[in-house]
């Protein structure tokens, strides 16, 4: 073997029993790692590190921790609730947070036109593809402080991680922190990721899209700082990144009640949102009689109610239905609704199973106006996204990543959607789960326990560093 090569797998070992050592959950450590450094020993890294020369390895969770709670600050609800809407003052100002930490690790900042954020770390080869990461930092009205954040600013700690260990890599590391997965302002989620993996439908759509006070997208957007409206600026080839790996709380109770370290996610369900309008004539709640009535907030609530019983009808645990948004107009008690707008979210693992709940749906809305004399004036299905599938040999490295730390894992489906849906577009995508208390997210109840984000961000770093150098 060449000397080159041997410093290399010494180096990589040293710095793997460094990992183990800071992160591992008992103190047996059987160590597995020439064999998988053997398989990087056909690659090269410059300036190969030399045993001795790292500095202690270790995830600074306290410093992490900090930034969680300083970025929760941003927020238009009072703590521990956090509002943090697309565009407004606090999520730019949190956008200003996160490009300061990212300068502050080293990593090169660009921003596309719709302000979705890269960090990169050049690797010795950086006309390679690079290895990507990241997630989003926008929270939906009163809901916590981990959603997405532990995605942007453990994946940012990951690279702390790497370098603090005297690691090279091969292949430039580039964090992500997208823009609005959160589909709160305009209605559509994922919205950078949509965009990045190239959907011209999206660019398109956006040049018309206005958020509930009738505020344009683009408008929006200029006043946050984004005024290029060239969108198809933002979408990136296929083949962009060599792999994406999202690091994100479970925001189900399955890690926490089986005790488990990590989830390594193979596969995302497949979501689809859809918007309802019913138009009746309204009136008063005193004179007008119930046989004359065409009431739109009756037609919502048996709609709400069929959506219900659609998604019950699949049979199956894995189909999910919920009526989010219910809005009447006038909205007075002594109104007879004369609108009524529905938000209707569904998914499923299956996506056929999914679209026949949508398909369902929407004979009920039409009988429904029938039976009840009311107009249905829209039925919209806002997105109908199909499921995605993770990469095999990423979910193999974060496994051999698991193993190597020592920490327990196991195979799981993604119930949630995240920006690895879009990214597994355009690139092999895969990511890692870690246990959050009961399972809660989207409410301020959430929590990620310290020890439980430092195990995935160590998972995150090793992932990473071998597929850097892959
Ligand atoms: C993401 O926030 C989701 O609703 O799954
Ligand atoms: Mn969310
Ligand atoms: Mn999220």
């Amino acid at each position: 073997m060449a000397p080159r090569i041997s410093t290399l797998i010494l180096s990589l070992v040293f710095l793997l029993s460094i990992f183990v050592a800071v992160s591992s959950e008992t103190d047996e450590y059987d160590d597995p790692t020439v064999k998988t450094m053997e398989a990087f020993s056909g690659y090269q890294i410059h300036e190969p590190s030399v045993q001795g020369s790292f500095s202690p390895l270790s995830v600074d969770t306290e410093t992490l921790q900090e930034q969680i709670d300083e970025l929760s600050t941003f927020s238009d609800a009072p703590a521990p609730s956090v509002t943090r809407v697309l565009y407004s003052e606090k999520d730019v100002q949190a956008r200003r947070y996160i490009k300061n930490i990212m300068g502050l690790s080293g990593l090169s900042v660009r921003e596309d036109a719709v302000g979705n954020i890269f960090g990169r770390w050049v690797g010795s080869e950086p006309e390679l593809a690079p290895v990507s990461t990241g997630s989003h930092i926008d929270a939906i009205p009163y809901s916590g402080k981990y959603d997405g954040v532990v995605g942007v600013l453990g994946a940012i700690e990951a690279i702390n991680v790497l370098k603090r260990s005297g690691f090279k890599p091969k292949r430039s590391v580039e964090v992500i922190m997208f823009t609005s997965e959160e589909p709160t302002r305009f209605g559509i989620s994922c919205l950078g990721s949509r965009l990045i993996a190239g959907s011209e439908e999206l660019a398109e759509a956006l040049k018309k899209t206005v958020d509930g006070h009738n505020v344009s997208f683009s408008d929006a957007a200029k006043l946050a700082g984004y005024p290029n409206e060239d969108l198809s600026s933002v979408f990136l080839k296929k083949g962009s990144y060599s792999a994406f790996v999202e690091l994100h709380i479970e925001q189900g109770p399955i890690l926490e009640e089986e005790g488990i370290s990590i989830g390594v996610v193979t596969a995302i369900a497949a979501p689809a949102s859809i918007k309802v309008e019913f138009e009746g004539n309204g009136g008063h709640a005193g004179a007008v009689l119930m046989p004359k009535r065409n009431d739109a907030g009756l037609a919502a609530a048996e709609l709400a109610l069929a959506v219900e019983k659609h998604v019950l009808e699949s049979g199956s645990i894995d189909t999910v239905g919920t009526v989010g948004i219910l809005e009447l107009h006038p909205g007075a008690i002594n109104s007879i609704p004369s609108k009524s707008h529905l938000e209707i979210d569904t998914r499923d693992i299956d996506e056929k199973r999914r679209n026949l709940v949508i398909e369902k749906t929407h004979q009920s809305a039409i009988s429904i106006s029938k039976a009840r004399d009311v107009k249905l004036s829209e039925f919209k299905i806002v997105n109908q996204d199909p499921p995605a599938l993770s990469e095999d040999s990423i979910v193999k490295a974060t496994e051999l990543a698991c193993q190597e730390l020592n920490l327990s894992y196991k195979k799981m489906i993604s119930r949630a959607y995240h920006d690895s849906l879009f990214m597994a577009r355009i690139s092999p995508m895969s990511m890692i789960f870690i246990p959050c208390y009961k399972g809660y997210s989207h409410k301020p109840e959430e929590y990620a326990a310290p020890q439980d984000m430092a195990n995935g961000v160590s998972v995150l770093a090793l992932t990473l560093a071998k597929l850097s150098l892959s």
